[in-house]
């Protein structure tokens, strides 16, 4: 493998999979008496609930001229549009009435749908299935169907705590992923006096094994920075926490630490908004402060602050990106990175030949950086 790698600039399009469940809003945002807009992969989105509480998404943009649907009519059941007065059902976008057609004019309106997309409520989000190849914002287009139910929290009790941050990043989606799983920023951009400073910097070494998708640093890692990790070690004996963290196409990076019965589960995701605009989103997960008088609100503390200091280095980031220079990725800080790209390539590279997605990485591999 060379030194430095030309980073992979990559089409525009290829930058924001589809065939995969996104985070598209908050559920505590979604009510019944209110229409919301969101923007996934450049798809503008109404999101809504229907009578019985059940979420919907549809492309907000009317099949007849292109109408936005989130200022039309919903009665808990279907949406009119304000232009014309057509109605859709919300959960499969089929148009139901076409308010100007005369006795005699035999149109079939049951032909007619509104872009429509699977919606499921997960852990605290309204998840969207941006299907693949998108679905006409227009015409006769049926909904698809996700391939599977969207991404959860894996659980290690019935009693636990959830809780969510989300932050605004103005760079694209691929920045926003390898910004987040980079080891060397650390100490530069997230110092803190009660945290560390970089003069703690020092060598590392961990194991990383390839996992369908993606790849899995493995467990047990007693020098753990994260921060669920500190706190942890507050009442747990280092020796007997295992932490893993798994990174998984198009976007998801899953951090789960047990300590004997107490656990913290975390799903974080890096969500194309547009092509130079993603959202992180952590959702978190556990059992270990339940009792403790401050505890949620430390780690939501400390997790706020983590994530305010990622996107404020974005945000400058994105001033450098913006007249596009040349990037390096260098090893092994940045072999993560280089890892999102082959699995991106070869997830496209399945795609367009039908054949099985080959593994860009070939077996269990220890990486050593300074951070
Ligand atoms: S634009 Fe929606 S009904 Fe005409
Ligand atoms: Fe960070």
């Amino acid at each position: 493998m060379p030194e430095l790698d030309l980073p992979q600039r990559q089409a525009p399009d290829s930058f924001m999979l589809t065939g995969f469940w996104y985070r598209a809003l908050p559920a505590d945002r979604v009510h019944y008496s209110h229409l919301e807009k969101a923007m996934l992969l450049e798809i503008p989105l109404v999101i809504g609930r229907d009578r019985a509480n059940q979420p919907f998404a549809l492309r907000d943009a009317c099949p007849h001229r292109g109408m936005p649907l989130h200022g039309g009519h919903f009665d808990g059941e279907n949406l009119e549009c304000s232009y014309h007065g057509w109605q859709f059902d919300v959960h499969n976008g089929q148009c139901q009435l076409i308010p100007s057609l005369t006795a005699d004019q035999k149109l079939r309106v049951d032909r007619i749908y509104a872009g429509s997309y699977p919606c499921e409520e997960q852990d605290g989000f309204i998840w969207v299935y941006i299907s693949e190849p998108p679905p006409a914002g227009a015409g006769f287009t049926k909904p698809a169907e996700a391939a599977e139910p969207s991404p959860q929290i894996e659980k290690f009790s019935d009693k636990y705590k959830l809780a969510y941050l989300t932050a605004d990043m103005p760079v694209s989606v691929d920045h926003g992923i390898i910004g987040l799983m980079d080891p060397a920023h650390g100490p530069f951009v997230h110092q803190a006096w009660w945290w560390r400073s970089r003069h703690s910097i020092h060598e590392k070494q961990k194991n990383f094994e390839p996992i369908p998708n993606g790849f899995r640093m493995s467990a047990h890692t007693p020098s753990s920075n994260s921060a669920p990790y500190k706190l942890l070690r507050l009442y747990a004996a280092a020796d007997s926490i295992t932490t893993t963290i798994d990174f998984v196409l198009p976007n998801m990076r899953t951090e789960t630490i047990r300590a004997g019965k107490y656990w913290f589960s975390s799903l974080t995701t890096v969500t194309p908004v547009t092509r130079n605009h993603c959202r992180i989103e952590v959702v978190a997960a556990w059992n270990i402060f339940r009792w403790m008088p401050f505890g949620p609100e430390l780690l939501k503390f400390v997790f706020a602050r983590f994530v305010e200091q990622d996107r404020r280095t974005m945000e400058t980031q994105a001033e450098g990106l913006k007249y596009n220079p040349h990037l390096m990725l260098i090893d092994d800080a940045d072999r993560p990175a280089k890892w999102y790209f082959q699995l991106k390539a070869a997830h496209l590279e399945a795609k367009r030949t039908g054949a099985e997605m080959k593994h860009p990485i070939p077996g269990p591999v220890t990486l050593k950086w300074r951070s």
